[in-house]
C-alpha cells in the first residue's frame, strides 16, 4: 500500500510578506511543526497502543536453547503427522521427557512443571500468526509441496531466545502479526504482515492455480472454508 501523497498547490508567497517581521514566520513554522510532531506521536505511537492490547504468552520459551538440546531440530516439537496434518504449537508430549522434574533452578522452568506437566495441563501457547476462522491454511502445501523455509513467513522466531508479548487488534480481534506490524502499511520483511493481499501476491508470483484474489468466485475457496 502507498501512503497518499498531499499535493501541496505551490503557492506563491504574496509580495509583501516576506517583508514581515521573521518573528511572526517562525512562530508560524514552529506550530506547525509542533502540531505536526504531535500528530506523529498520535499516529505512530499512541495509535497502535490503544489499538492492539498485549497478553504475555502463558510460558516464555527460548528457542535457541532447546534448537541446541533436541535430536530432530524444529521438527522435534513442530512435525507433521502421518495423515500429513502439521502438528503446529507443541503439546506437552514434547516436552515431558526432559521435563518431568525441573532440571534447572530456572524460575521460569520451575513455574512450567509445576502449573502444566505435573497436572497434565496443556500450555494453552497464543498463536502469533493465527487467521481467522474463514481461512484455510496448509503447512504441508507449502513446507512440504512449495519448500517454503519457516522464517519467510514467522520471521526468525525459530532462533529467538524468548517468545514476545502477543498483540491483539482490539476491534477486529486479529493478531497484529496478520494485520502488520508498521501502521502506514510498509512492509520491510516478507513476515511483516499476512493478509488476504500478502498470501495472494506470493501466489500470483508463484502462480498457484485460483490462488490469487480474483474476482471469479471460485478463487476464493482456494483459501476459504
Ligand atoms: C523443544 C520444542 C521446540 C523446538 C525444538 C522448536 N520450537 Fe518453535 N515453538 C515451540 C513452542 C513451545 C512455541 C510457542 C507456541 C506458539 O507460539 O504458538 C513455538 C513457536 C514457534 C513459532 C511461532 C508460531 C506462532 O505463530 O505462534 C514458530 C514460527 C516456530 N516455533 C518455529 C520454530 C523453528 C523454525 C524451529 C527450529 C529452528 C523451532 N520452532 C523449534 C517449541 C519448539
Ligand atoms: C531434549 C530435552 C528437552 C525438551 C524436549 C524440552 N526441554 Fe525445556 N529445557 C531443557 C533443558 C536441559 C533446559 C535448560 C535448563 C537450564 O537452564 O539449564 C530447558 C529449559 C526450559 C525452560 C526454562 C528456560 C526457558 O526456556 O525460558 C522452559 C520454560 C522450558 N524448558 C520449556 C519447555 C517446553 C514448553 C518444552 C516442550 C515444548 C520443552 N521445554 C522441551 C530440556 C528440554
Ligand atoms: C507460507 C507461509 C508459512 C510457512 C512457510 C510456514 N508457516 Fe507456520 N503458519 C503460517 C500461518 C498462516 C499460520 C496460521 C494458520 C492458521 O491460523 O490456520 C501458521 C501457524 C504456525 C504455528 C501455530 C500452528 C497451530 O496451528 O497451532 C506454528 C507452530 C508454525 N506455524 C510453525 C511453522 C514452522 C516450524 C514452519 C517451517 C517448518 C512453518 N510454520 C512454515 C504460515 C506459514
Ligand atoms: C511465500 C509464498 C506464499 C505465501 C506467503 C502463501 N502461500 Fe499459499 N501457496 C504457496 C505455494 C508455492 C503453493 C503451492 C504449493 C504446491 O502445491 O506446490 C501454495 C498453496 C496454497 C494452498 C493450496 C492450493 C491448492 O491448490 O490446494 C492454499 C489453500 C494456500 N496456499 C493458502 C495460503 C494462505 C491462506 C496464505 C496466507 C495466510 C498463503 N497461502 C500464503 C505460496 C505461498
Ligand atoms: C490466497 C488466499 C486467499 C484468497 C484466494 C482469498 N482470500 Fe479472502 N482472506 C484471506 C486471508 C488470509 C484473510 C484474513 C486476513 C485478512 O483479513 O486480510 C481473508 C479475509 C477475507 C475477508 C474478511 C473476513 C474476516 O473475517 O475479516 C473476506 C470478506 C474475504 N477474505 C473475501 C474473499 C473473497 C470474496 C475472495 C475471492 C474473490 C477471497 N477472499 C479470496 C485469504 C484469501
Amino acid at each position: 500500500m502507498e501512503e497518499p501523497k498531499s499535493s501541496a498547490p505551490s503557492s506563491r508567497s504574496e509580495p509583501g510578506q516576506g517583508g514581515q517581521g521573521d518573528g511572526a514566520g517562525g512562530a508560524i513554522i514552529l506550530f506547525f511543526i509542533l502540531g505536526l510532531a504531535a500528530s506523529l506521536l498520535v499516529g505512530w505511537v499512541a495509535f497502535p497502543a490503544l489499538l492492539y492490547s498485549e497478553k504475555r504468552q502463558p510460558v516464555d520459551f527460548n528457542h535457541a536453547l532447546h534448537n541446541e538440546i533436541v535430536d530432530h531440530g524444529c521438527a522435534s516439537c513442530h512435525f507433521f503427522r502421518a495423515d500429513g496434518g502439521f502438528s503446529g504449537a507443541p503439546k506437552l508430549a514434547q516436552c515431558i521427557e526432559c521435563h518431568r522434574e525441573a532440571n534447572s533452578d530456572d524460575p521460569e522452568e520451575i513455574r512450567f512443571v509445576e502449573e502444566y506437566v505435573k497436572p497434565g495441563r496443556e500450555v494453552p501457547w497464543l498463536v502469533y500468526a493465527r487467521q481467522p476462522d474463514c481461512v484455510f491454511f496448509s503447512h504441508a502445501a507449502h513446507v512440504r509441496l512449495g519448500g517454503i523455509d519457516c522464517a519467510v513467513c514467522h520471521g526468525p522466531m525459530g532462533e529467538s531466545t524468548s517468545l514476545r508479548p502477543y498483540q491483539e487488534n482490539r476491534i477486529t480481534g486479529y493478531s497484529r502479526d496478520i494485520w502488520g506490524w508498521n501502521i502506514a502499511g510498509i512492509k520491510r520483511n516478507s513476515w511483516d504482515r499476512m493478509k488476504m493481499d500478502d498470501c495472494a501476491e506470493c501466489h500470483a508470483q508463484a502462480r498457484v492455480p485460483g490462488g490469487s484474489v480474483q474476482t471469479q468466485k471460485d478463487g476464493c475457496f482456494v483459501c476459504h472454508k
